[in-house]
């Protein structure tokens, strides 16, 4: 701007107002509009592309040293056209690059490109799919790629989802915000099955947990899952009344894996106690930190044998159904009760969306709400029976995605992410300063920096000793970690759990997540190689 132009000033004023909500009726502002829609798609898209690292290198003292500013201002401060312009080059390369193939450490990646123009079709469109009358058409089309999902997942007969794809009186499952509210409605559900209506006693929904407990002679309500499972099935335990420590951890066994008899001891044991019940168990479809897959078809039976109701978290694991090669990993899926699959995670779709499914069409009626001026009794409204009230109509993206990309293409992404991960993990174990913690049976793994010298000190030592080395081990793995998230060129994740059940403490380990398409072999050994050059350069006490 010229030195001696005064800057327009902003006010704002009804006139401007009613320009950003009229359409634009003039060549000269539809032209305005594209230029702003071009800057958004080009201007971030060069971004992503041009900026392979992960993050600028800027502490986050200094970040929040410029949002301290706690007034909201009257008038206008910046034109839309400087806002995006501002966006694009001053926070952007503040965010953190989850599209650079470097950035393995979190369970959010690259997206295919289109997600983009889809997230703005719905942006656009602002159906809210809570009713038929905020959404028509996106209701039946989120009916029927329920179906498509749940068919994918329980493979019912032909004749059944012919009755129940498009049925106004069941449903197959719900789309969510994401896995958290996936588990808690899958757990709900759960919990008002074994207390429904009977005689007197109208159900926990509406009686409550206090009066639900005494009427049944309990005292305690649990669910039970192995001890690695994501902490939104805590939440759950404390949403419904159940109590967080009543979400038992099973112990894992030495795959990572839900020990079966552990499980088994578990349950007979709770059974045995009058006052006790169980609500569910949960099995795991991909942990978080290690990516495993529980034994789903004998915990099935298992809750079959017990007749108990057997949920299974795949909110990771749940896309690789998809893959011919690979979907033979969650056999038993089918058999559970109901599953929760993210679609922003291994459906690469924006954040945020998750989906419910239940293998009982009536499932749902648990939960169902009703009120007088939407989600009356009778009606299609697919709020009714689920835990958001409004909600964006993020089954079009999934739709459109399945209808880009096909089967095929999503099964493509999951075998690339299994087969680089098993090449890393060969890597990993090539090299010397480095051990394998968990193979990859999915597209996760975990490693940790044990430096050879304190390798093979750890076989010689008593316990004591044992321990400060772990302890030391532990201090390494964080500060390299540490590191090459600030050098800010890739980013690996880190978690800590015990090894082994022998283990007298947790170790910290490196967590890598393998899901973008560009990320290969050759970049995964420079991440290694980038660790073992922060390692030579810590200095380390022994
Ligand atoms: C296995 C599993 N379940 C549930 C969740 C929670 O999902 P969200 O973050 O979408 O709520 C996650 C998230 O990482 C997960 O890995």
């Amino acid at each position: 701007m010229d030195k001696n132009q005064k800057p327009i000033e902003l006010i704002a004023s009804w006139d401007t107002l009613q320009r950003i909500f009229i359409r634009p009726e003039d060549e000269a502002s539809r032209k305005t509009l594209l230029k702003y829609m071009e800057q958004i798609l080009f201007g971030l898209h060069d971004f992503l592309n041009t900026n392979v690292g992960v993050t600028e290198e800027i502490s986050l003292k200094e970040l929040t040293r410029d949002f301290k500013n706690t007034l909201i201002n009257k008038d206008p401060e910046k034109k839309l056209t400087d806002v995006i312009t501002d966006i694009i080059d001053k926070i952007a390369p503040k965010a953190v690059n989850v599209a650079s193939p470097y950035f393995i450490g979190h369970m959010t990646s690259a997206m295919p490109f289109f997600m983009v123009h889809l997230k703005t079709i719905i942006t656009a469109l602002n159906q809210n799919v809570n009713k038929l009358e905020t959404s028509k058409i996106l209701s039946v089309i989120e009916k029927q790629i329920l179906a498509k999902i749940h068919r994918l997942i329980f493979n019912k007969k032909e004749n059944f989802y012919h009755k129940h794809v498009q049925s106004i009186d069941t449903s197959l499952g719900a789309f969510t915000t994401g896995g958290t509210t996936a588990n808690l409605t899958a757990l709900w559900v759960a919990r008002n099955k074994l207390f429904s209506p009977y005689q007197d006693f109208e159900g926990i929904e509406n009686e409550g947990i206090a009066k639900t407990m005494q009427t049944f002679s309990l005292d305690r309500l649990v669910v039970l899952v192995q001890e690695r499972a994501h902490f939104s099935l805590k939440k759950t335990g404390g949403l419904l009344g159940i109590g967080n420590k009543n979400i038992i951890p099973i112990p894992v066994d030495s795959k990572h894996k839900i020990n079966l008899k552990e499980l088994e001891k578990a349950i007979k044991e709770l059974s045995n106690n009058k006052k006790t019940k169980i609500a569910a168990v949960v099995g795991i479809a991909g942990t978080t930190e290690t990516g495993l897959v529980d034994p789903l078809n004998d915990m099935a039976q298992i809750c079959k044998e017990n007749s108990l109701f057997f949920h299974v978290d795949a909110a990771w694991g749940g896309p690789v159904l998809l893959s011919e090669k690979y979907s033979h990993l969650l056999k038993g899926i089918a058999n559970a009760d109901s599953v929760t699959i993210d679609c922003h995670k291994q459906f690469y779709m924006p954040m945020t969306s998750g989906m419910i499914y239940f293998k009982d069409p009536l499932s749902m009626d648990q939960i169902a709400y009703h009120s007088n001026y939407v989600n009356r009794p009778g009606s299609v409204d697919i709020g009714i029976k689920t835990l958001e009230g409004s909600r964006e109509a993020n089954s079009l993206i999934l739709d459109s995605a399945l209808k880009i990309m096909g089967s095929r293409g999503y099964a493509l992404l999951i075998d690339h992410g299994i087969k680089t991960a098993k090449e890393f993990a060969k890597e990993i174990k090539k090299r010397k300063i480095f051990e394998i913690i968990t193979e990859p049976e999915l597209n996760i793994l975990t490693y940790r920096i044990v430096p050879p010298d304190l390798k093979s000190k750890l076989k010689k030592v008593s316990k004591d000793q044992k321990e400060k080395i772990e302890n030391l081990i532990n201090d390494i793995n964080i500060k390299v970690q540490r590191k090459q998230r600030e050098q800010g060129k890739s980013f690996v994740s880190r978690t800590r759990f015990k090894i082994s059940k022998y283990d007298r403490i947790e170790s910290v380990v490196l967590r890598c997540v393998i899901m973008s398409p560009m990320t290969d072999i050759n970049i995964l050994k420079e991440i290694l190689d980038e660790q073992e050059d922060i390692l030579t350069r810590l200095d380390i006490k022994i």
